[in-house]
This record gives C-alpha cells, sequence and structure tokens, in this order.
C-alpha cells in the first residue's frame, strides 16, 4: 500500500490515532502541495465537504472550507445549529445520517465530547472530528505540529511549553498526545485548578513521555523554543468566579520578550482574549498568525488524503 492511501477514507477523531510516521507523512503532503499548489486547483473537483458546525469558530471552519475550495471541491453545511433542524429537535444521529447522504466527508464541531465518536458511528463517509468539547482537536494539534516543524526545522529536541488552560483547553490535548510520538521536552503550565487532564497524562505515561508540570511561568519561559499559549476558556466553566481568579494569571507581556530565547517561537490555536499583550504581534518570534496559514495547509493535506486514494495524483 502507497503510504498515502493508509489515510483513504479514513475517520479523524483522536490525535492519539497518529503515530510518528502518520505525522511525518501528513507533514510531507502539506508541504508538497503547499510547493505545487497550482497543480492541485482541481484535485477534489466533484468532491463535497459538509461542515457541521455546532459551536462558533473562525479558523477551523473557515480554513477548512478554504482547503477544499482551493483544491477543487464544495461546501454545505451550516456554521449555526440554530439554522438546521436541529432547532426542531433533530437528534445528531439523524443529522449525521441525513448529511452523509450530501456529502464525501462531514467536520464537525460540537460541544459534546461524545459528538464525533458518534457521528463516526451513524456515517458511512469520513467524519473529522473539528473539536469535541473539551476534548480533542486533533487537526489543530497536527497544524500546530507542521508549524514547529516548519519554523523550528524538527520536531524533536525542543523544550515546549504549553501554558494557560490545560484542563478545558483542546488544543493542548491533542498537541500532547502528537508530541508523545517525538523526542521533545513538554512543559504543561497552568493555574493548579486548570492542570491537564490525567486522561491525557495517563496517556503519555503509558508511552514513556516526560513531562513537568508547574504553575511557575516566567521561570520556565527562558528555557522555551515553543511558548505555546491558550485562552481561559470561559465558556467551559460552571462557576464565573472560578473564571475570574484564573482568567488573568498567565499573560505574555513586553517584558518576557527579553527573557525568553532568541529563537523561541510564540504560538497560540486563537482566538486570543487578553493572554499575549499585542505588543507582541510585532516581534518577529510571533508566529501565531502564520500559524493560521499553516491551518490551512495541513487541512488541505487531510482532506485529500482522506478523499482520495493517491493524494499525489496531480503531481504525475
Ligand atoms: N483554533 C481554533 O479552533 O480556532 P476557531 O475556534 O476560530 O476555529
Amino acid at each position: 500500500m502507497d503510504i498515502l492511501e493508509k489515510f483513504y477514507n479514513m475517520d479523524v477523531i483522536s490525535a492519539k490515532q497518529f503515530k510518528r510516521s502518520d505525522v511525518e507523512d501528513l507533514i510531507e503532503l502539506s508541504l508538497k502541495i503547499e510547493k505545487n499548489k497550482e497543480k492541485f486547483t482541481n484535485a477534489l473537483h466533484g468532491k463535497v465537504m459538509a461542515a457541521l458546525f455546532f459551536e462558533p469558530s473562525t479558523r477551523t471552519r473557515l480554513s477548512f472550507e478554504s482547503a477544499m475550495l482551493r483544491l477543487g471541491g464544495s461546501v454545505t453545511g451550516f456554521s449555526e445549529a440554530g439554522t438546521s433542524s436541529v432547532k426542531k429537535g433533530e437528534t445528531l444521529a439523524d443529522t449525521i445520517r441525513t448529511v452523509a447522504n450530501y456529502a464525501d466527508v462531514i467536520v464537525i464541531r460540537h460541544s459534546k465530547e461524545g459528538a464525533a465518536k458518534l457521528a463516526q458511528q451513524f456515517s458511512d463517509i469520513p467524519i473529522i472530528n473539528a473539536g469535541n468539547g473539551s476534548q480533542e482537536h486533533p487537526t489543530q494539534g497536527l497544524l500546530d505540529v507542521l508549524a514547529i516543524h516548519d519554523l523550528k526545522g524538527t520536531v524533536d529536541n525542543l523544550n515546549v511549553g504549553l501554558i494557560g488552560d490545560l484542563k478545558y483547553g483542546r488544543t493542548v490535548h491533542s498537541v500532547a498526545h502528537l508530541f508523545s510520538n517525538f523526542k521533545s521536552n513538554l512543559y504543561f503550565i497552568s493555574p493548579e485548578q486548570l492542570k491537564m487532564q490525567y486522561r491525557v497524562k495517563d496517556s503519555l505515561t503509558l508511552k514513556n513521555t516526560n513531562f513537568v508540570e508547574t504553575s511557575n511561568f516566567r521561570e520556565i519561559l527562558p528555557k522555551l523554543d515553543v511558548i505555546y499559549m491558550t485562552r481561559i476558556q470561559k465558556e467551559r466553566f460552571a462557576d464565573l468566579e472560578e473564571y475570574a481568579k484564573v482568567k488573568d494569571m498567565f499573560i505574555l507581556t513586553e517584558d518576557d520578550l527579553k527573557i525568553i530565547k532568541e529563537d523561541a517561537i510564540i504560538l497560540h490555536p486563537l482566538p486570543r482574549v487578553n493572554e499575549i499583550d499585542p505588543v507582541i504581534d510585532s516581534d518577529p518570534r510571533a508566529k501565531y498568525f502564520e500559524q493560521t496559514y499553516y491551518g490551512m495547509m495541513m487541512r488541505k493535506a487531510i482532506l485529500a488524503s482522506v478523499l482520495l486514494k493517491d493524494p499525489l495524483e496531480s503531481l504525475k
């Protein structure tokens, strides 16, 4: 089997399903498509992607849609469940069974952790998880690893700090799972109340992946090659007083630019609220807007490899 055929018709539910060689293959495919983008403008002609977004999104939905359109495919779906028949009480299972008749792939974001798996159960076309509650955001994790690989030249032997809301932030869970395939050091930096979830730590421990947990943000910052800031996920807090206690605990400020490495990169899955001072945006180490472009690159690779037996056919 061709190394890329292995992704054909695959569901993307969790970052845990990707081993090192899979991540490397997707990085290689993303870079190949980017380098030859004019040759791929019809690669997905005739294919339809349904984007079912039950939660708000800017980057994930629009980069999936742009990826699909730039590969010659078409898009349908909704960005607001209230405009669909969910509003009339239709179940997720029935929605998926219906949409599977109209599209070739379904990209779904939902507040419920079980939504992507449930969709998988009721669909005979591939399901791509675009964020399931606080659990995972596997395609964000993949685009983050692509960005790190491209900007740092490697994904090994780096000090990677995941900073902020490690309890409710789904992107950091997927990033941590993907990094368990590589030889970098992981630092989980969060308020005590928002530590990395046990299910993620248990999974890393099973793979003998070392990590350090701390709430001492400024002590670790000078060591880091990758500074991955995250937003405190206000919408996941049952008690807003608890949110108020932690919301301003980790803010990257102009003064921090003096203590971080000259060649560090600052990433953020975005949206940002106040955890990175906007004065940092013009520092060459701030890469979070470039990171959004890697999102479209990785999503092109994912869509092409899920929808085509030979995603590199356009190069032949
Ligand atoms: N990073 C991310 O998931 O952003 P959106 O919520 O805008 O899709």
